[in-house]
C-alpha cells in the first residue's frame, strides 16, 4: 500500500489547479498535483475567448462587478463578486510577467475585445486558444518550481472522516488509482486537499466539455457531506458546431461576426432580443432567442443558425481567430473565411458547485474547491464570457494560499448549514428507490490522519473490488447515455414541469440500473473501462442535483428559464439553492443571496 504525504494536494491540473498549486508553493507548502491528464491536456486548454479584467482608462473593478452581477440575474454574492472583479487585473498582469503571449495592440498593450454582458472591452486574449496559452504559461511555473505532478492518477475518493455533522468532519487526503500501474494509491494532506477538478459537462450529450469533464470532484464532495449550490443553472453557449458540440468562441461576435436565420435577418436585432447588445448580449438570452428563431421555422435544417464572420477579412481572422478557422473546418468541413457557419447552443457550464467561501473553503476543515467545480458564488444564475478564466486564476490562488497557511483575513461568505439555511418543504413525483448508500466517509473522528487516509484507501479497494463481481449486466456506458439522453431532452435550454420530472425519474432509474453495471475489462493498466465506470456514478449524482434543484426553483432567472413560471421572483427567490447527500439521500436547502459587499446591488430589470 503506497500513501504519500504533502502539506497541499491539488486535485487537477487545469488553470484553477496550476493557479493553486503555484501559490501554495510560494506560501512555502510542499505541494503536489494530483491529476487524471498531464496538465496542459486540461479542459483549460479548450478555452478560446479570453479573461475578463479591467486594466484600462475607463473601465473599473466596480464596472466589472456591475456587469457581472447583472449577468448574474442577481444571484452571484457580492463579496465574490467584488473579489474577482477586484483581484483579476494583478493576476492577468501576473500571467503576462510570467509570459502568456497575449494577443496586442499596434501600441503593444495587452488587446482587449467586446464579449456578451460587458458594457467595456475588457476580455483579454492569446488568440481564440487563451485557454491553451495560459495553461501553459502556469504549467511552465510549475515545472520551474519543482512542483511535485502526480498525472494520469485519478482522484476516485476524500479522506474525510466520518463525524456526524459534515462541519465536524476533516478532509486529511485522497485515494487515487495509479492508471499506469492499475493500483491504489493515497495521498496523505497534511494541510488541506484542494478540488479543481472541473466542469460536470458529459452530464449532457451535446456539450463543448471534454470527455473528462464527469463531474468528479462535484460527486466526491457531496458524497463526504459538502452542499452543492445553485446546480440548476446551466449554461448553454449560443454558437456551438452542431454535429461535434466544439465551442465556436464568442470572440467572434467581439470582434464583430454576426447572427443569421434562415430569412437572411439578423434576428437579435430584427425579432427584437436585444436591441442595444445584439449578438453580444448575455448567453442565455442568445441561447433562447436561436432557440426561438430555430423551433419557429426560420432555422437550417431545424437544428442551427449562421454564424458570419466573413466580413472580418482573412487578415483579422486569420490574426484573432485563426483556432477558429481550424475548427470550423475540421470539425465542421466549412470554411470560416468563405462561408457563414452553422451554430446551435451546446452545453458548456455550470454556474453552481461545491459550495465554498471566497478563501476557497468547504464546510469540510482542510477541504477546498476552486474553478468551475466550485460555487462561492460568482456568476449566480448566468455566466459572463470571459469570466471563467479569471475565476480561476483569482479563486486558485487565493484557495492555494488559505490551505498553505496564508492569513487571508476573515472570509464574509458562510458555508454550511447555519441559521440562515431554510429546507425545502416540496416533494418529486419520483422517490430514491433503493439505491447504493456508500456515504465516502472513513472511520472514527478520534482516528490519525493517515488512518483515515489509510483506511480510504481499504474502501475504495471494495468499492472497486465489488465493480469487478460481476461480468455480466449492463453496461455503465449505456446508463451514462440514458443520463446524457434525459438532461439533454429535458433540462436544457427550455424547461417545463413534466420534462424535469421525467428527467428525474430517468435518473433515478439510473442509479438502479447502476447497481448492475460491469466492468470488461480486467487488466491493470489503462483501464479506462474501470474509470468510466467510476465516472458515471459521479455524472448520475451530479445529474440528480441539477434536475432537484431546477424542479424546486419555480421562477425564470438567468440560465433557468421554466415554461410554468415566466417571470423572475425576488420576493421569494433571491436565494440560494442546496443539495446535500444525508444518510444516502439527498435534500434540499436555501441560503439567502448576500447583495450587500463593498456596495450594495439593487436587483434590476435585465435587458440589453
Ligand atoms: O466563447 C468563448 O470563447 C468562451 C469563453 C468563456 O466561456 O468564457
Amino acid at each position: 500500500m503506497t500513501i504519500l504525504s504533502h502539506d497541499v494536494i491539488v486535485v487537477g491540473g487545469g488553470g484553477a489547479g496550476l493557479r493553486a498549486a503555484i501559490a501554495a508553493h510560494e506560501a512555502g507548502a510542499d505541494t503536489a498535483i494530483v491529476t487524471k491528464l498531464h496538465p496542459v491536456r486540461s479542459h483549460t486548454g479548450a478555452a478560446e475567448g479570453g479573461i475578463n479584467a479591467a486594466l484600462r482608462d475607463g473601465d473599473s473593478w466596480e464596472l466589472h462587478a456591475d456587469d457581472t452581477m447583472k449577468g448574474s440575474d442577481y444571484l452571484g454574492d457580492a463579496p465574490a463578486i467584488e473579489t474577482l472583479a477586484r483581484d483579476a487585473p494583478e493576476n492577468v498582469i501576473q500571467l503576462e510577467h510570467w509570459g502568456m503571449p497575449f494577443s496586442r495592440d499596434d501600441d503593444g498593450r495587452v488587446s482587449q475585445r467586446p464579449f456578451g454582458g460587458l458594457s467595456f472591452p475588457r476580455t483579454t486574449y492569446a488568440g481564440a486558444e487563451t485557454g491553451h496559452h495560459m495553461l501553459h504559461t502556469m504549467y511552465e511555473q510549475v515545472v520551474k518550481r519543482g512542483i511535485e505532478v502526480y498525472d494520469e492518477f485519478y482522484v476516485s475518493r476524500l479522506a474525510v472522516s466520518d463525524e456526524p455533522d459534515p462541519t465536524d468532519r476533516q478532509c486529511h487526503g485522497v485515494v487515487a488509482i495509479n492508471l499506469r500501474r492499475g493500483e491504489l494509491w493515497g495521498f496523505h494532506a497534511r494541510n488541506g486537499v484542494i478540488l479543481a477538478t472541473g466542469g460536470p459537462g458529459q452530464v449532457y450529450d451535446h456539450t463543448t466539455n471534454a470527455v473528462t469533464c464527469t463531474g468528479d470532484g462535484h460527486a466526491m464532495a457531496y458524497r463526504v457531506g459538502v452542499l452543492l449550490e445553485d446546480m440548476e443553472f446551466v449554461q448553454f453557449h449560443p454558437t456551438t458546431l452542431p454535429s461535434t458540440g466544439v465551442l465556436i468562441s464568442e470572440g467572434v461576435r467581439g470582434e464583430g461576426g454576426k447572427l443569421f436565420n434562415a430569412h437572411g435577418e439578423r434576428f437579435m436585432y430584427e425579432r427584437g432580443y436585444a436591441t442595444t447588445a445584439g449578438e453580444l448580449a448575455s448567453r442565455d438570452v442568445v441561447s433562447r432567442a436561436e432557440l426561438t428563431e430555430i423551433a419557429e421555422g426560420r432555422g437550417f435544417e431545424d437544428e442551427y443558425v449562421y454564424l458570419d464572420m466573413r466580413h472580418l477579412g482573412p487578415e483579422r481572422i486569420e490574426d484573432r481567430l485563426e483556432n477558429i478557422l481550424h475548427l470550423a473546418r475540421d470539425f465542421e468541413g466549412v470554411d470560416g473565411l468563405t462561408e457563414p457557419m452553422p451554430v446551435k447552443p451546446g452545453q458548456h457550464y455550470v454556474m453552481g458547485g461545491i459550495e465554498t467561501n471566497e478563501h476557497g473553503q468547504t464546510c469540510i476543515d482542510g477541504l477546498y474547491a476552486a474553478g468551475e467545480c466550485a460555487c462561492v458564488s460568482v456568476h449566480g444564475a448566468n455566466r459572463l464570457g470571459g469570466n471563467a478564466l479569471p475565476e480561476l486564476i483569482v479563486f486558485g490562488r487565493r484557495a492555494g494560499l488559505h490551505a498553505a497557511g496564508a492569513d487571508l483575513g476573515d472570509a464574509i461568505i458562510s458555508t454550511g448549514r447555519d441559521d440562515t439555511t431554510e429546507p425545502w418543504d416540496g416533494t418529486f413525483d419520483t422517490p430514491i428507490g433503493s439505491i447504493e448508500t456508500d456515504t465516502a466517509v472513513t472511520d472514527g473522528g478520534s482516528a490519525e490522519p493517515e488512518e483515515v487516509v489509510s483506511a480510504a484507501l481499504d474502501d475504495e479497494q471494495r468499492r472497486i473490488d465489488a465493480l469487478f463481481e460481476r461480468d455480466d449486466g449492463i453496461r455503465h456506458a449505456e446508463v451514462r447515455h440514458n443520463v446524457q439522453q434525459t438532461m439533454t431532452a429535458h433540462v436544457n435550454v427550455f424547461r417545463e414541469p413534466e420534462g424535469m420530472q421525467q428527467a428525474l425519474a430517468d435518473i433515478r432509474q439510473a442509479r438502479v440500473d447502476y447497481q448492475d453495471i460491469f466492468v470488461e475489462d480486467t487488466s491493470k493498466t489503462f483501464n479506462t473501462d474501470l474509470i468510466q465506470a467510476i465516472e458515471t456514478r459521479n455524472v448520475i449524482d451530479v445529474a440528480e442535483t441539477i434536475v432537484m434543484s431546477a424542479i424546486a426553483r419555480t421562477e425564470f432567472r438567468g440560465a433557468h428559464w421554466r415554461e410554468d413560471f415566466q417571470s423572475r421572483r425576488d420576493d421569494v427567490w433571491l436565494k440560494h439553492t442546496f443539495v446535500s447527500w444525508d444518510d444516502g439521500q439527498p435534500s434540499l436547502w436555501f441560503k439567502p443571496v448576500l447583495l450587500d459587499g463593498e456596495r450594495t446591488y439593487e436587483p434590476k430589470e435585465r435587458s440589453y
